[in-house]
């Protein structure tokens, strides 16, 4: 579809949820859906970034997710280091870069080492402008826990701008999709979230495609953002 669109989030959060329920539709297994979802996600994000999106935050794994069974865990662990390492070949050809954020010690040494692996191959395009920012054991209220432990260390106070430029994602995204049907946030950008326009599809993570992504993105072209003013 031509990019008609006048007015682009400059950064977008992205809640991938429904892998289990679109396996279990289809008779597969969550791992099914799971590995059906993050390569999902690749094309999804190119299309965003196709359509001017400068920024796309994943929420790929939350802390809360790492209490899922270890069956469950460990099979998106493998999913993600081969899926981070595609991410040099794609995402070169894009020129994006990638970053991780997160709980990232909580992680396998593995896993870590593919994020660094991936994150180094693309950091040269850094200055592209176009960046996939990954939460993987990502928890807002751990992020922000972080950020105030920092400051009280460095006996600094801090304002609005400063605690938000210390959090690891440091964007405001404009828009939020959230694939799957629920309607909240579990623990995804709590505090850069005040202002975002929050969009719930009910469709399941791998069944949201790059028709239902335009959609979202005509449907933020059409809100008023007041930000408690008057218009
Ligand atoms: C989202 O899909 C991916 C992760 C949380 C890792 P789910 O695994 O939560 O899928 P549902 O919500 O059970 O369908
Ligand atoms: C949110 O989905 C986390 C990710 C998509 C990574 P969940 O499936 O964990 O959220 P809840 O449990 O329905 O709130
Ligand atoms: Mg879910």
């Amino acid at each position: 579809m031509e990019n008609t669109l006048q007015i682009v989030p400059r950064s977008v959060g992205l809640i991938m949820d429904g892998n289990g329920r679109w396996a279990k539709q289809h008779d597969l297994s969550r791992t099914d859906g799971h590995t059906k979802g993050i390569y999902h996600m690749i094309s999804l994000v190119a299309h965003m970034f196709s359509r001017g999106v400068k920024n796309v935050i994943c929420y790929g794994l939350s802390t809360e997710n790492l209490e899922r069974p270890k069956e469950e865990i460990e099979h998106i662990y493998q999913l993600m280091i081969d899926v981070f390492d595609l991410f040099v070949t794609t995402f070169s050809e894009i020129q994006a870069s990638v970053k991780y954020i997160g709980k990232l010690n909580a992680l396998p040494e593995f896993v870590r080492n593919s994020m660094l692996r991936s994150e180094d191959a693309l950091r040269k395009f850094a200055s592209s402008g176009k960046t996939i920012y990954i939460g993987v054991a990502y928890g807002s209220r751990h992020e922000i826990i972080d950020a105030i432990n920092a400051a009280i260390q460095r006996g600094e106070s801090v304002t609005e701008e400063s605690f938000l430029a210390s959090l690891s994602m440091p964007l405001e995204p404009e828009l939020i999709i959230r694939t799957g049907g629920e309607q909240r946030l579990s623990n995804f950008l709590l505090y850069q979230a005040s202002y975002s326009e929050l969009y719930f599809s009910p469709k399941l993570f791998p069944a949201f495609t790059e028709e239902d992504l335009d959609e979202a993105l005509a449907w933020y072209q059409s809100r008023q953002r007041r930000f408690g003013l008057i218009s």
